[in-house]
């Protein structure tokens, strides 16, 4: 049995991960670039339900939805007008998303994380510092989406919504310190990027408030949408973040997500977004991330 899981597991990992930037980044050959860019996105434009999200434009003269904060919903639910709002900025924010027991069940987690190695919650992983940042500690886990409820109906609703089918999450939790006085920028993470050139979706919660200082997200409004600009980014792209020349069309108006406590946010991170530099010496970031990558690949893509 272990065998099988193991083959198992290679298939996935290896075989059907959704495509990255590996490949245009390992080939500077832009006729190759534009032939591997142009088969997946063709392939993602054959899913009907990210037609709305990714391949429909905005129309500039019709500026309904620019507010993207949200208060709940009385059922917890992810409204229509939701889906609208991030569907054009691909960003939206739920405020009061989760009731008071599962907000208070995910800070006792983070208590947990940050016990040090008295663990006494059902984390699939062993907490650990990934060593990504120089100057913040960080403490990360995964832990199965079933202990959260509220959290899981969002998933499922939102993953319906935008896959096209409910897609399980890998839910990870995240908890960032500043140890030293000004955080350097991070390439992949603190510079305004693209995590990848095909649709990409993450669902963040913040339990405790983000403010200013304490590194809040940043999302470029419209940059998901893709368009000439989009694909031409990647066609021609060095470093796939803002230090590139082909990235300026991409980013006009940004959004800084500062959040209150209990706050929710889904983002379309094929788009360019960021993670602000911490400003304050000890600010702390706590954070649970949803993603989809691993349980909607390339099998997906190809037989959808
Ligand atoms: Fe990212």
């Amino acid at each position: 049995m272990k065998i099988v899981n193991k083959i198992i597991r290679y298939i996935n990992n290896k075989i059907l991960r959704t495509p990255g930037l590996e490949f245009i980044q390992n080939n500077l050959d832009q006729i190759k670039r534009k032939k591997h860019i142009k088969f997946w996105i063709n392939r993602a434009a054959k899913i009907k339900s990210f037609q709305k999200y990714f391949f429909e434009q905005n129309q500039s003269n019709k500026n309904n939805n620019s507010n993207i904060r949200f208060k709940n919903t009385s059922d917890f639910k992810i409204s229509e007008n939701m889906f609208d709002v991030l569907a054009d900025n691909g960003v939206v924010v739920i405020e009061d998303a989760l009731p008071k027991n599962e907000w208070i069940s995910i800070l006792d987690h983070f208590n947990d994380l940050k016990s040090k190695n008295e663990y006494e919650k059902n984390w699939n992983t062993k907490p650990k510092n990934p060593n990504f940042f120089s100057k913040a500690n960080e403490l990360a886990a995964e832990i199965d989406i079933t202990e959260f409820p509220y959290l899981n109906r969002y998933s499922k609703i939102a993953s319906r919504e935008i896959y096209g089918k409910t897609v399980n999450p890998t839910v990870e939790f995240h908890y960032l310190n500043l140890t030293e006085d000004l955080e350097e920028k991070t390439r992949g993470a603190t510079y305004l990027h693209t995590d990848r050139f095909v649709p990409h979706f993450k669902i963040f919660y913040t339990p405790t408030s983000i403010d200013e200082d304490s590194g809040p997200f940043q999302y470029s409004v419209g940059s998901h949408k893709i368009n000439e600009n989009y694909i031409n980014y990647f066609i021609k792209g060095k470093n796939y973040d803002e230090t590139d020349e082909h990235s300026r069309p991409l980013i006009n108006q940004t959004e800084t997500i500062t959040t209150k406590e209990n706050t929710l946010y889904l983002a379309f991170t094929n788009g360019m977004h960021k993670r602000t530099v911490f400003k304050k010496k000890n600010k702390e970031r706590s954070m649970v991330f949803l993603q989809y990558v691993r349980n909607f690949n390339k099998f997906n893509y190809l037989f959808s």
